[in-house]
């Protein structure tokens, strides 16, 4: 399996509650490196370019609101398959249905805040990383 960059948020739900380091020690644990990190405040403008496939979708709005509700932690993380394991690590979008011990699970009650983002697939992961990184800003250690 090739080793992989994913692009992560740390929600500000997840901020609010301090526990970014607890999120960060699951990927860690998990065998995925941080390799680019940094806190920001999302405009509405860019929430929005960043969910542009939700757009059309009726929880647009709220969710927009909710990426700009307050700062959030930005991250790329590396490691064989490391798409679909943060996939794994986060479990189901709706934190009511995600497994037991998955980071929604333990950190999220609800499906409009729900702790973190993770990309779908690695050509969501180029464009998102893209959005909020520099080639000169990530730090490779693969
Ligand atoms: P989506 O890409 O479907 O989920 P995921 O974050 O697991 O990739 O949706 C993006 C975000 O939109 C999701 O994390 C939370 C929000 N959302 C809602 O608020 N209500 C919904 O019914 C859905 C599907 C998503
Ligand atoms: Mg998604």
């Amino acid at each position: 399996m090739a080793i992989e960059q994913t692009f992560s948020i740390v929600k500000p739900d997840a901020v609010g509650k301090n526990v970014i380091g607890e999120i960060y020690s699951r990927f860690e644990k998990a065998g995925l490196k941080i390799v680019a990190a940094k806190m920001v405040h999302l405009s509405a403008d860019k929430a929005g370019e960043f969910y542009a496939e939700h757009r059309e979708r009726p929880f647009f709005n709220d969710l927009v609101g909710f990426m700009t509700s307050g700062p959030i932690m930005v991250q790329v993380l590396e490691g064989e398959n490391a798409v679909a394991l943060n996939r794994d690590l986060m479990g189901a979008t709706n934190p009511k249905e995600a497994a037991a011990g998955t980071i929604r699970a333990d950190f999220a009650e609800e499906v409009s805040a729900n702790a973190v983002h993770g990309s779908d697939s690695p050509e969501s992961a180029r464009r998102e990383i893209g959005i909020f990184f520099s080639a000169d800003e990530i730090f490779s250690r693969s």
